[in-house]
C-alpha cells in the first residue's frame, strides 16, 4: 500500500468514527425533538381575532386555566372547551350537546392533559366556530342555537362564540369584584388592540 493510501485509509477511519461518535447521538436527538415538537401543547399566550379590524386579542391561556385567574375557584377547562366532556355530563345544560370526539368518555382536565397530550381530545373553538361564511374543520356547518321560548335562531361563529363565552364570565367577575381587571363587553379596547402602535408625529 502507498504512504498515501494508507493515510487517506485513516483519515476515512477517524472520520466515520467521529460521525458515529457526535453525528449519530445528534440525529438521534434531532429527531427526538421533532417528535416532541409533535405533540399538542397547552399554549401560554394566544393571539386570537388576527383578522379582526379593531385589533387582534392577547388571550393569556396559562393565567385563565393555571389558577391565577379565579372565578368561584380555578377556571376549569371545560367551562371553555365545552365539547371535551362526555355527552352524559351535558344533560341539563341546554343548549350544549355536541361533544367532540363524538364517543369520548374523559373530560378535560390538566391531569388528562398532561397524562396524553395525543389523546385529550382538545380541539380549537374555530375549527367548528368559524368565521362567518366558512366551512369548519370538524362540522358540516357553523353552530346554530335555538332559543326554546323565541324559537329565534343564533349563528354561534367565531365572534358569537369567542364574545359569549369570554364576557359571561367576565361580567360576573366584575360585578362581583370592585376594581376587576376584567374586560368589559361593551369595551371592545379591552381585549381588541391594535396590532402595532402607531409611531407618534412629532411637531
Ligand atoms: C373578552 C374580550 C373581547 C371583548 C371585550 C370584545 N372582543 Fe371582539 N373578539 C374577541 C375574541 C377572542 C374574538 C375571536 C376571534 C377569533 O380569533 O376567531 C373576537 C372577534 C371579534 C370580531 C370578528 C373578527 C373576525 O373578523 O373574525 C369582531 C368584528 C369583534 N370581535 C368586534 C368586537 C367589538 C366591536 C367589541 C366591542 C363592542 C368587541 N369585539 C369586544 C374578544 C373580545
Ligand atoms: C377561559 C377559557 C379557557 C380555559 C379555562 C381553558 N382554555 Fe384551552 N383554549 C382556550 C382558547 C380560546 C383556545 C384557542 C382556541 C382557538 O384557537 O380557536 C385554547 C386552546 C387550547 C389548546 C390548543 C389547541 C390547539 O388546537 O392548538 C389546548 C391544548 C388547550 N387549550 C388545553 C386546555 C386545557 C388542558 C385546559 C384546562 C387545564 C384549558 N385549555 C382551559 C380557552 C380556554
Ligand atoms: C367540536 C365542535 C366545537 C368546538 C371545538 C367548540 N364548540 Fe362551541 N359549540 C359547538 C356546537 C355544536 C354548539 C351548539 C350547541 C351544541 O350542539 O352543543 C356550540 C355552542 C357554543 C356556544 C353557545 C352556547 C350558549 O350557551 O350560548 C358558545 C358560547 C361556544 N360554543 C363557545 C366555544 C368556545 C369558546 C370554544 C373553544 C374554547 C368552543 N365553543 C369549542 C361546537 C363546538
Ligand atoms: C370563567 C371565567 C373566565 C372566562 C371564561 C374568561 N375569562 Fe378572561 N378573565 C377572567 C378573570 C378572573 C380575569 C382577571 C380579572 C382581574 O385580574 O381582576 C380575566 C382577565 C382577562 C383579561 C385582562 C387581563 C389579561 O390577561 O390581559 C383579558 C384580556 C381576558 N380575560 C380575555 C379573555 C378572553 C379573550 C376570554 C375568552 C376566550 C376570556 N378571557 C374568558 C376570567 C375569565
Amino acid at each position: 500500500m502507498s504512504k498515501y493510501l494508507s493515510r487517506s485509509l485513516i483519515l476515512i477511519t477517524v472520520l466515520v468514527h467521529l460521525f458515529l461518535l457526535v453525528g449519530v447521538p445528534l440525529l438521534a436527538q434531532r429527531s427526538k425533538t421533532v417528535a416532541q415538537a409533535k405533540l399538542p401543547k397547552i399554549p401560554d399566550v394566544i393571539v386570537l381575532a388576527g383578522k379582526a379590524k379593531n385589533g387582534p386579542v392577547r388571550f393569556n391561556h396559562v393565567k385563565h386555566n393555571g389558577g391565577e385567574y379565579n372565578a368561584d375557584g380555578p377556571i376549569l377547562c371545560i367551562q371553555c372547551h365545552h365539547t371535551a366532556q362526555p355527552a352524559a355530563s351535558l344533560t341539563g345544560i341546554p343548549p350544549h350537546r355536541t361533544v367532540w370526539p363524538s364517543e369520548r368518555t374523559t373530560t378535560l382536565t390538566s391531569e388528562l392533559f398532561a397524562a396524553d397530550p395525543k389523546n385529550a381530545g382538545v380541539a380549537s373553538c374555530r375549527d367548528c366556530h368559524a368565521r362567518q361564511g366558512t366551512k369548519p374543520k370538524l362540522l358540516e356547518f357553523i353552530p346554530v342555537i335555538k332559543d326554546p321560548e323565541t324559537e329565534r335562531e343564533t349563528l354561534i361563529d367565531n365572534q358569537n362564540a369567542f364574545h359569549t363565552a369570554c364576557d359571561v364570565c367576565h361580567f360576573e367577575i366584575g360585578f362581583r369584584t370592585k376594581g376587576s381587571k376584567a374586560p368589559a363587553a361593551d369595551n371592545c379596547a379591552s381585549c381588541h388592540k391594535p396590532a402595532s402602535p402607531k409611531p407618534k408625529r412629532r411637531g
